[in-house]
């Protein structure tokens, strides 16, 4: 049955969540107790996994980034609250249309099946402060929407059952705890009458909930902290780790800048080869919002591929967002998306596998070229977009047995010759590749397979 209007304002009303914010403490000890066991077992499960190697997070993956809220009812932005000015009131309201009724976890990871993700990522609580989990610690919560459902945990239950590795987004700025006012961070929003900023009120809060969190649904890989806290505060991710040895925490945290496991540069970063950190850069399908948008703005297949391959090559991970509809599907423009990237990275992905990359050759006609190799075979990446229908390798000078375009499976040409280019001034034959279909394929990044004879790309290397 569906709570009218009257009850759902009183469910998330001031007092009533003020006193549920005093509960915190008694409510987390609680959850706490109750959850020894399932803890007790997902720690001894990921140390064994870790021990067993089974599963690391950073080898170039892709993941499936998912901002899911209340704020998919707005149909136009996550922080919609804040950019629209919109008084804490009116936004809740927006949580009595939230029905999630054709909420399928299964269809969620099949989206992110199709699209090659090896993990999910989600929001359980983003600026707005509203929890997609069935929390004690606040009315503010998706089981007292018309939903009535705790969607982190079937989504934790379907990505065990199949396999598919789950991590949780959690945001610091909270727009709807009344203590939580931090002034040394940014995404904060104006005190409204009431409100008494109070931190260490907020961070007994924000504890509580990570340890629901981390305890609650089984194995969590990754921890994705949002905004910077400024806050030098190094028991916070102690407490992610405690509660899930192995875990990987981002760099967004409690003053964890220089303890964190990996860097998450996003959309319109400024690009550098990742450092001695892990990274995993994250994109949308749409271009404004991470969350469900009407009417939004999607990027092209050629965008899309060349940016995931970027990271690819050069070591990173990938997590690529869609943005549910708040009754609980997948945009059809993103699911269209997400499958298209999966044919093309199904094709591709076996040159992220294993392989390391090369950072020796620098090619004229594509001076944004990536190379990675595994053993004998070398894989050359467009990531900046291929504008000729043909390569002069140079300075390689070794003939392989076979060059493939991953992209279509189709055999290209090859022959260590002269080019008429170095002809004069480098005067050495180097490796020609030619006959790609470069137009063809202008939408999609190019990625191309050369298979050598038994150490000859090692010594070409070594000459080089
Ligand atoms: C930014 C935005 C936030 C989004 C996140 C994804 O921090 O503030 O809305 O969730 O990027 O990385």
């Amino acid at each position: 049955m569906e709570p009218n209007k009257a009850d759902v304002r009183q469910l998330f009303g001031r007092r009533k969540f003020l006193a549920g914010a005093a509960a915190v403490a008694v409510a987390g000890g609680l959850a706490a107790k109750a959850s020894g066991a399932i803890l007790a077992a997902a720690v001894a499960a990921t140390a064994a996994m870790a021990e067993a190697g089974q599963w690391k997070m950073f080898d170039r993956r892709l993941g499936m980034f998912v901002h899911w809220g209340i704020y998919s009812v707005g149909e136009w932005h996550e922080q919609e609250q804040w950019r629209r000015k919109m008084s804490r009131a009116d936004y809740e309201k927006l949580a009595e249309r939230f029905t999630a009724e054709k909420f399928s976890a299964d269809a969620f990871v099949d989206v992110a099946e199709s699209s090659g993700a090896e993990y999910i990522v989600i929001t359980s609580k983003h600026h707005d402060g509203f929890c997609m989990w069935d929390t004690a610690t606040t009315d503010y919560k998706v089981t007292n929407t018309p939903a009535k459902r705790d969607v982190i945990k079937e989504l934790a239950e379907a990505c065990r059952r199949r396999g598919m590795k789950l991590g949780f987004y959690y945001s610091n700025p909270d727009w709807h705890h009344s203590n939580a006012h931090n002034e040394r961070s940014t995404h904060q929003i104006p005190m409204e009458p009431g409100d008494i900023s109070d931190m260490e009120k907020y961070i007994a809060y924000v504890k509580t909930q990570v340890t629901e969190l981390l305890t609650n649904y089984g194995e969590v890989v990754c921890f994705f902290w949002d905004i910077p806290t400024n806050i030098d505060l190094p028991e916070m991710d102690a407490l992610v780790r405690r509660l899930q040895p192995g875990i990987m925490v981002n760099d967004r945290g409690w003053g964890n800048k220089a303890t964190c496991d990996y860097s998450t540069p996003e959309r319109d970063y400024k690009w550098d080869a990742p450092g001695e950190r892990h990274t995993e850069a994250c994109d949308a399908v749409g271009v404004q919002s991470w969350g469900y948008r009407a009417d939004e703005d999607y990027h092209t297949h050629g965008y899309l591929t060349r940016k995931i391959d970027k990271f690819l090559a050069t070591g990173a991970n990938f997590l690529l967002n869609v943005g549910p509809k708040s009754d609980g599907t997948i945009p059809d423009e993103a699911r269209a998306i997400m499958a298209e990237v999966g044919k093309w990275h199904a094709k591709v992905r076996d040159s992220y596998r294993g392989v390391t990359t090369v950072p020796q050759i620098r090619l004229k006609i594509a001076p944004g070229a990536v190379l990675t190799r595994r053993g004998d075979s070398l894989f050359v990446h467009f990531p900046d977009g291929l504008d000729a229908s043909g390569l002069d390798m140079r300075p390689l000078a070794a003939l392989p047995e076979k060059a493939t375009l991953l992209n279509t499976g189709k055999s290209l040409k090859t022959r260590v010759e002269l080019m008429p280019w170095n002809a004069g001034k480098f005067d050495r034959e180097t490796l020609h590749v030619w006959g790609i279909p470069a137009d063809d394929l202008a939408n999609e990044c190019i990625v191309i397979r050369l298979d050598f004879p038994a150490g000859a790309l090692d010594a070409a290397l070594s000459a080089l």
